[in-house]
C-alpha cells in the first residue's frame, strides 16, 4: 500500500491535476489565409536582407498561393537581388486575430530550407511594446539546422527552472529579451524536427499551449509517428470542436512552465501569430559558417535565385483553439 501511495503521489506532481479543455475558435486553411492574416512590408526588424512584399505583389509574383486545401509563402527564387535594395523578395505574415489562453495547432507540410533561410513561426503581443506582452517561437531554425529552437523573449523578471518535464534539451533559461543579446529561454529538439530531414518526412504537426495555469508548452510530432493524438491529426480540419492535453500526449518537447520566477499574467497577454522568412540578418547571418554554410551570406542571398527553390512554407492548415478553465477536482 505504501509503494502505491507513493507512485500516486508521485504521479501528481508530474501530471496536473487539473485540465483545460480548448474549443474551436478559428479554422485557417487555404484561402483563409488571404482574409484573416496581413502580409507586413515592414524593413525586418532583425536585419535580414529580405523585401517582404504585400499581398497584392506575393500573389502576383506567386510568392503566396492558395488551394481549397494548401497555403503557400515562398522567396523569389527567380530574380537576382539588386545592390541598393532592401534584399530577396519574400513573405511575412500576421493574423489579424490576436488570442490569448489558447492551443494552436499547426499541420505543416513543409517549411523554408537551405543556406542563408531564417524561417519563424511565432506570436508575439498585440498591445507590445516588444517585448512587453511577450514572444513565443515555435518553429525557428537558421540555415542547414535540423533540429527546431523553441524559445519565450520577454520584459525582464522571467526565468525558467533547469529541470522540466520536457523531452527537449534546454540551451538557455533567462527569458528577459534584454540580457544575452536577446537569446531568450530556449529548449531545442531532436534532429529531424527542422529543415531538410523535417521536409523529407511530411512535416508534421506543432501544437503550442498557453494557459495561466500550466504555462506554455510545445508538441510535435512528425509526419510518420505512430502517436499522434487523433484530434491533432484531425483528417478534417475542424472535426474535432474541443481539444485537450492528455497523458496520451506524453511530454512536451518545451514546456515554460509559469511560477514565481516568471508570473505569466505580468509577461503574457493576447499574441498575434506571424509567419516570416528572412534571409541573414541577426541569426542566421552570424551563425552562417557555423551551421553548415560557407561564404558570405548576403552575397549568396543576392546571386543565387535558384537556391532557394525549397525555400517555401506549406501550410496544410492552423486550427487555434481557446481555453476554457474548468475547476480543480476536489481533493480526497
Ligand atoms: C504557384 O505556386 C504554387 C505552389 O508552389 C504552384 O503549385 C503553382 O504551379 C505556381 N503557379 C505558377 C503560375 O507558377
Amino acid at each position: 500500500m505504501r509503494t502505491g501511495v507513493a507512485i500516486l503521489s508521485l504521479v501528481s506532481v508530474l501530471i496536473p491535476a487539473a485540465s483545460t479543455q480548448f474549443t474551436l475558435a478559428d479554422v485557417y486553411v487555404g484561402n483563409d489565409f488571404f482574409n484573416g492574416w496581413s502580409w507586413q512590408t515592414i524593413n525586418d526588424p532583425t536585419n535580414g536582407r529580405v523585401n517582404y512584399v504585400s499581398q497584392g505583389v506575393a500573389r502576383g509574383m506567386n510568392l503566396s498561393y492558395a488551394t481549397d486545401t494548401k497555403f503557400f509563402m515562398r522567396a523569389d527564387d527567380y530574380n537576382i537581388v539588386p545592390p541598393n535594395t532592401r534584399g530577396r523578395n519574400s513573405v511575412r505574415i500576421l493574423s489579424n486575430k490576436a488570442y490569448g489562453d489558447s492551443l494552436a495547432v499547426l499541420d505543416l507540410q513543409h517549411m523554408p530550407e537551405g543556406c542563408s533561410t531564417w524561417p519563424a513561426f511565432w506570436s508575439l503581443s498585440q498591445k507590445g511594446p516588444w517585448p512587453a506582452g511577450g514572444e513565443i517561437d515555435i518553429i525557428e531554425g537558421v540555415n542547414m539546422d535540423t533540429q527546431n529552437l523553441m524559445s519565450l523573449h520577454t520584459s525582464p523578471g522571467c526565468t525558467m527552472p533547469q529541470q522540466r518535464l520536457e523531452t527537449g534539451t534546454v540551451t538557455s533559461t533567462n527569458c528577459d529579451a534584454n540580457v544575452n543579446y536577446n537569446q531568450g529561454c530556449g529548449v531545442q529538439d531532436a534532429a529531424g524536427s527542422f529543415g531538410v530531414p523535417f521536409n523529407a518526412r511530411g512535416g508534421g504537426w506543432y501544437a503550442m499551449a498557453r494557459t495561466q495555469q500550466d504555462g506554455i508548452r510545445v508538441w510535435f510530432w512528425p509526419r510518420d509517428s505512430p502517436d499522434v493524438p487523433l484530434a491533432v491529426r484531425a483528417p478534417v480540419p475542424g472535426l474535432f470542436p474541443t481539444i485537450m492535453p492528455d497523458p496520451t500526449w506524453g511530454a512536451p518537447v518545451a514546456a515554460f512552465p509559469i511560477g514565481p520566477y516568471c508570473d505569466y499574467a505580468a509577461h503574457f497577454d493576447a499574441h498575434q501569430f506571424v509567419f516570416d522568412l528572412t534571409f541573414c540578418g541577426d541569426l542566421a547571418g552570424n551563425v552562417y559558417t557555423s551551421t553548415g554554410c560557407s561564404g558570405s551570406c548576403v552575397d549568396f542571398v543576392n546571386n543565387n535565385p535558384q537556391a532557394f527553390t525549397n525555400a517555401y512554407w506549406e501550410v496544410n492548415s492552423l486550427r487555434i483553439y481557446t481555453a476554457t478553465e474548468t475547476p480543480y477536482p476536489p481533493i480526497v
